[in-house]
């Protein structure tokens, strides 16, 4: 990826992008990291890239790929922290492969990270939240913020006061949101 963004700042994906808002948003905060949004939905993809054409944002870029194929796309411990905004729950039983927090997703992220790496979680549906947190604790992840709901948490800030499309949707249907951080480190 330094050959694409021409230097070595750390590396931030969005997986699951949709159209971005946390790519763009934290592209703009932070000048001097790198951030790619990861999604399949093409459309989506083309609202986010127009939005960081117009924001004039030169360490942001988007890649259309099935996130299953992401480790054809980056090195083993390339990957600083990755956000996951508001996965499709996929809560029936015979979906469960299809979560992205899913072993086979999981494992696959971890390899990207670094050892110090961070996973961002942000969801409006408990029951996905839960099923994460379970997988994380799995991995013996470190949990560093856990929340059923962010904005009235001692976590607040720590969203950049970013609403993604689909938090926009639920949150105005009344639905709390459920935000948890973790780090590739092992619990003591
Ligand atoms: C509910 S939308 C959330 C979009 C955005 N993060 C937001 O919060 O508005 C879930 C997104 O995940 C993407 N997605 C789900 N599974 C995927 C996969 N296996 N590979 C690539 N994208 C996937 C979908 O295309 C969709 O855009």
């Amino acid at each position: 990826m330094s050959d694409y963004f021409l230097n070595s700042n750390p590396i931030v994906l969005e997986i699951g992008c949709g159209r971005g808002e946390y790519t763009n948003g934290l592209g703009k905060l932070f000048p001097s990291k790198n951030f790619i949004g990861v999604d399949i939905k093409g459309d989506r993809l083309a609202a986010g890239g127009q939005q960081a054409e117009a924001m004039q944002l030169t360490n942001v870029a988007f890649l259309r790929i099935q996130i299953q194929f992401i480790e054809d796309f980056f090195l083993p411990n390339e990957i600083d922290e990755i956000w996951i905004t508001f996965p499709d729950p996929r809560m029936k039983d015979r979906d469960e492969k299809k979560r992205l927090t899913f072993p086979f997703y999981l494992e696959k992220y971890l390899r990207l990270l670094k050892p110090d790496g961070i996973i961002h979680l942000k969801t409006d549906s408990s029951e996905f939240f839960e099923y994460s947190l379970a997988q994380f604790q799995a991995y013996q992840l470190r949990s560093l913020a856990e929340t059923k709901d962010l904005y009235t948490s001692i976590w607040n800030e720590d969203h950049f006061g970013i609403k993604t499309r689909f938090e926009k949707i639920w949150f105005d249907k009344g639905y709390t949101i459920n935000y948890a951080r973790v780090e590739n480190k092992k619990e003591a």
